[in-house]
């Protein structure tokens, strides 16, 4: 075959050269035709669209033409031709075509419409339907606006530990790592394991968030933000929870409660304007295929002010609503956590907008939180989202070292191991705050789709671990 450079499609279905040879590889979509010739669509996954590649049958080779099924991988030399029925601007007339790869006539992706579900037990290649490759080009483009967003305000991206021995939220829900033999372990006369021969030395995990070494880095380079995995051994099986999921965490020195809220609205609207800018034809597919409201309601968001509402004035209007005859499962009163469908009759139903609710009791947030002069509530921030719920949990610090000592040893958390921590309030503390974005929850809102499960590329979950 004649040696001529690949052409993407994405960049061959701008070009308006018609006449050019060019060289397109890729996969092999769909086939049909008639006994003079057939039509190929051919897709590279650099952009949702394929190109038709059009084949004169009596110019090539029967054993070559019978190996051109769906999935398989092809290099085509052809004429840049103008089209008129494809959809499309452009198309291929073939000269040359290799089969590079056949593809096994078990390849299940045969037909059109398989189900989310059976998709994920096929994880692999999935990546080679229509919507999973939009969502996956959606989710590189929303890493890149996280990046270019604090770049651009003067934040530093600072890499935070994956192994670390403090659990930040003290929910006690850590995967453990370690190097010891589980069928032979030391234990002491109590019962409890013996760690000074582990690999580090020490009980360690996997981190739950980078949010504690990201305020030491916050008190000495201002402002910066982590973004990596983090892992939740938490046994939680819904459309909205994974044992290890993307967070992106800023932090910032000199940052109030207004800041933070102003911080917080303003990243998740560029973030989603930056997906309108950059990903319309993806957006338009799943607009299409998932939910015909996705492209409204992402241009709702960007222009819309979010509430801002203290959990007092939150719990009554959900008391009002149940006064109302309103029914939720779970009771509704001050001090509890709210739960989901406490978060969406708030978001979907009362406000009908992003909801940024604060003050929170502080028995049911973290340790780290600043407190309130009134002695019950916190300076919490919980970004709550239509149809996902929580999308961001952040909050002011508490950078009283006195305040916070007490809290740690209130709440039995172990000193020792925390000491490095209690160093930022011993030298030269200041008034701070951030938050973590879930990342998959953010694809979710701008995918339209509805299960975690399908923004990941290999979701963890309980009792899945597979590729
Ligand atoms: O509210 P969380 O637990 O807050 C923290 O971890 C803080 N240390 C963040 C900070 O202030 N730096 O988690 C933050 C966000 C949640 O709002 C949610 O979007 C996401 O992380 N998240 C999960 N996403 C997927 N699966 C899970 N199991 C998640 N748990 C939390
Ligand atoms: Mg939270």
């Amino acid at each position: 075959m004649e040696s001529i450079r690949r052409t993407k499609i994405v960049d061959l279905l701008k070009r308006e050269d018609f006449g050019a040879m060019v060289n397109v590889k890729g996969w092999v979509r769909t086939r049909r035709g008639s006994k003079q010739v057939a039509f190929i669509a051919l897709n590279d996954g650099s952009i949702i669209h394929n190109v038709q590649v059009v084949v004169d049958l009596a110019n090539f080779d029967e054993n070559l033409l019978k190996d051109i099924t769906t999935g398989a991988c092809l290099s085509v030399n052809g004429e840049l031709v103008q089209s008129v029925g494809s959809g499309q601007k452009v198309e291929i007339q073939a000269r040359e075509i290799e089969v590079l790869g056949k593809c096994d006539n078990t390849y299940p992706l045969q037909k059109k419409g398989h189900s989310f579900e059976f998709l994920r037990e096929i994880a692999h290649l999935r990546m080679r339907t229509n919507t999973f490759g939009a969502v996956f080009r959606i989710r590189h483009n929303m890493a890149i606006a996280i990046h270019k967003y604090f770049h651009e305000h003067g934040f530093f991206y600072f890499n935070s530990p994956i192994i670390t021995a403090s659990d930040c939220e003290g929910a006690g829900e850590m995967f453990q790592v370690t190097t010891k033999n589980l069928y032979d372990l030391k234990k002491d006369e109590n019962g409890k394991i013996i760690y000074d021969d582990d690999f580090f030395g020490k009980m360690t995990s996997l981190t739950v968030s980078g949010q504690l070494e990201g305020e030491t880095a916050a008190t000495a380079l201002g402002s910066i933000y982590t973004f990596g995995p983090t892992f939740r051994a938490e046994n939680s099986n819904t459309p909205r929870h994974l044992a290890e999921f993307w967070m992106v965490e800023p932090e910032v020195a000199f940052c109030d409660l207004q800041d933070l809220m102003d911080l917080e609205e303003d990243f998740i609207k560029y973030c989603v304007q930056w997906a309108l800018d950059n990903c319309m034809d993806d957006l338009q597919f799943l607009n299409n295929m998932i939910d015909k409201t996705l492209i409204e309601r992402l241009q709702g968001v960007v222009k819309e002010n979010f509430v801002r509402l203290p959990y007092t004035e939150g719990i009554k209007i959900l008391e009002e609503a149940v006064k109302n005859g309103h029914k939720f499962e779970f009771p509704v009163s001050w001090g509890v956590d709210l739960a989901s469908e406490h978060e969406r009759y708030l978001v979907e139903h009362h406000f009908k907008k992003p909801v940024i609710m604060i003050d929170y009791p502080k028995e049911i947030k973290a340790f780290y939180m600043k407190q309130n002069a009134d002695g019950k509530t916190v300076q919490g921030t919980d970004v709550l989202f239509p149809a996902i719920g929580e999308i961001i949990g952040g909050s002011v610090r508490e950078e009283s070292l006195e305040k916070l000592e007490a809290e740690v040893a209130q709440r039995n958390i172990p000193m020792k191991d925390m000491w490095w921590y209690l160093d930022t309030r011993k030298y030269g503390t200041c008034p701070h705050a951030g938050f973590g974005l879930g990342f998959e929850r953010l694809l979710l809102f701008v995918t339209g789709m509805s299960n975690i499960r399908d923004v990941i590329p290999y979701p963890r979950t309980p009792r899945n671990a597979e590729f």
